[in-house]
């Protein structure tokens, strides 16, 4: 339940993760899946029941056994993580979880270029011979309600299926856009910025892309900060990475010298036509728009290649305006990033707004963790200030009825309030009004997974 006196972290510093992944395991879903007969617990990275849960998590995606170096290199890079079981003690093996869970207190940019403390889930597993019985309702539960209870604000995660989290309260909040550009036909039409693009090897592009990537994170909605160990898998530095030396990657450094993008791509040959290769860019981080127009364009006048494909792009590409035939883009979106709101008026106070104004929020959620009504003020200066109602009226503002999830959704900017009134997901005496203050002008987007 919400906790109105309770502090709400407002960074997540070194000190703060630590206590968040050493924190317990919620009591109610301990005993929720105690009265099964299951036992819910958290276990060190480091000790020997880590291998257990990683066989089961990669088993849960369906994937392969892992091999002893596999495990070896992914021990080595979860320390960040808070590392959750579910154990069967009568089942044959019972030092394999048959359900597992991972989080982590990490930063999710908002409107405005801040950051909020956030959990970020994933590893969400139960094993087949144990499903629909409640388990991830429990273990789902019971991190929101940890999280909470450490005054996390914000809690988020990217899915296999769409269908899962919304009765937790998250929402699709920065969908992916899939690329498939045609690039003879695309045509070049942006700039040419001043800067030099350049190979580098993947050491030197693993030791760039945590310094590129934290000047540009701030810039979109939506993006969070990347854990160390996933800049091993993009880079293809992990030492048990697979067909690494596929990957290229080049640098964009602008005319003083300074890197201000990255670029990681493999190509794939097409031996009927050599002129016909396929590109495949695994990911791109540029903190400028000259980056972004100076790696595009290296992408898209690639000799002997047809095709471009780009995975996790916003849904609004400059990209879009820097090739003369629009139609060249085969554009596909998809729901990705998915945000859940814990403490209402922190995560309203870390956003900017562009339009003042004052709203009053009915918030439900079928959690009970960001339940009530909220008076949000914006000033001229476009900060926000949240205010907790016991329930009276407010003169001169505009209400909204919604759910968590659907106040998640709007949060960054990636769906207006006024479209999913439209869709009967929101109630308001004015939503066009509504939908102008809680929008933003850059369109949230996440370009990894976790
Ligand atoms: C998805 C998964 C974790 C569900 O675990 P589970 O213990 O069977 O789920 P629960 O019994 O706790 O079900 C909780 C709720 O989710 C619903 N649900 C579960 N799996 C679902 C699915 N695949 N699609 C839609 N709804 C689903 C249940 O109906 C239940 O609904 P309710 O509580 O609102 O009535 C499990 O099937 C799994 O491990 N899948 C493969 C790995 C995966 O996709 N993990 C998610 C990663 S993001």
């Amino acid at each position: 339940m919400s906790m109105p006196d309770q502090t709400v972290l407002s960074s997540a510093g070194e000190a703060e993760r630590a206590a968040f992944r050493a924190g317990p395991v919620d009591e109610q879903s301990r005993e929720r899946l105690a009265s099964g007969g299951l036992d819910y617990r958290r276990l060190d990275v480091d000790g020997d029941a880590f291998g257990a849960w990683l066989q089961v998590v990669a088993r849960g995606f369906q994937d392969g056994e892992r091999s002893a170096e596999q495990i070896a290199a992914s021990q080595e890079r979860s320390g960040y993580r808070r590392v959750t079981g579910v154990y069967d003690p009568v089942a044959p093996v019972p030092e394999a979880p048959v359900a597992t869970i991972a989080s982590w207190l990490g930063e999710l940019t908002v409107p405005g270029g801040a950051a909020i403390p956030s959990c970020a889930i994933s590893a969400v597993t139960v094993s087949p011979t144990h499903r629909r019985r409640g388990i991830a309702r429990a273990m789902l539960e019971g991190e929101l309600r940890a999280a909470n209870a450490a005054g996390v604000p914000m809690a988020m995660l990217t899915v296999s299926e769409s269908t899962l989290y919304g009765r937790y309260g998250f929402a699709p909040a920065a969908p992916a856009a899939s690329w498939r550009i045609e690039t003879k036909r695309a045509q070049w039409i942006g700039p040419r910025p001043d800067g030099r693009v350049d190979f580098v090897p993947r050491e030197k592009l693993r030791e760039l892309l945590p310094v590129v990537h934290e000047r540009a994170r701030l810039r979109v909605p939506g993006e969070i900060d990347v854990p160390a160990g996933h800049w091993d898998n993009i880079a293809g530095t992990r030492p048990d990475a697979e067909k690494a030396g596929d990957k290229r990657a080049v640098q964009y450094a602008d005319a003083s010298g300074q890197v201000r993008g990255l670029a990681v791509y493999a190509v794939r040959e097409n031996h009927d036509d050599f002129t016909k290769a396929t590109v495949t860019v695994h990911y791109l981080v540029a903190e400028d728009d000259e980056a972004y127009a100076g790696l595009w364009r290296f992408l898209l006048e690639l000799d002997l290649v047809a095709e471009v494909h780009a995975n996790e792009l916003s849904t609004d590409e400059p990209l879009l305006w820097m090739i003369a035939d629009q139609r060249a883009a085969t554009v596909t979106v998809r729901d990705h990033q998915y945000v859940r709101i814990l403490d209402v008026p922190a995560a309203l106070e870390a956003r900017r707004y562009e339009t003042a104004g004052r709203l009053v929020l009915d918030v439900a959620d079928p959690l009970g963790i960001a339940e009530g009504r909220y008076l949000l003020e914006v000033g001229a200066d476009g900060a926000g200030r949240v205010t907790r109602l016991a329930g009276d009226a407010v003169e001169d503002a505009v209400e909204v009825a919604l759910g968590v999830t659907e106040l998640s959704a709007v949060y960054l900017g990636g769906v207006s309030l006024a479209t999913l009134a439209a869709a009967g997901r929101a109630t308001s005496t004015a939503a066009a009004t509504a939908a102008r203050i809680l929008s933003w002008h850059v369109t949230p987007r996440l370009s990894i997974w976790y």
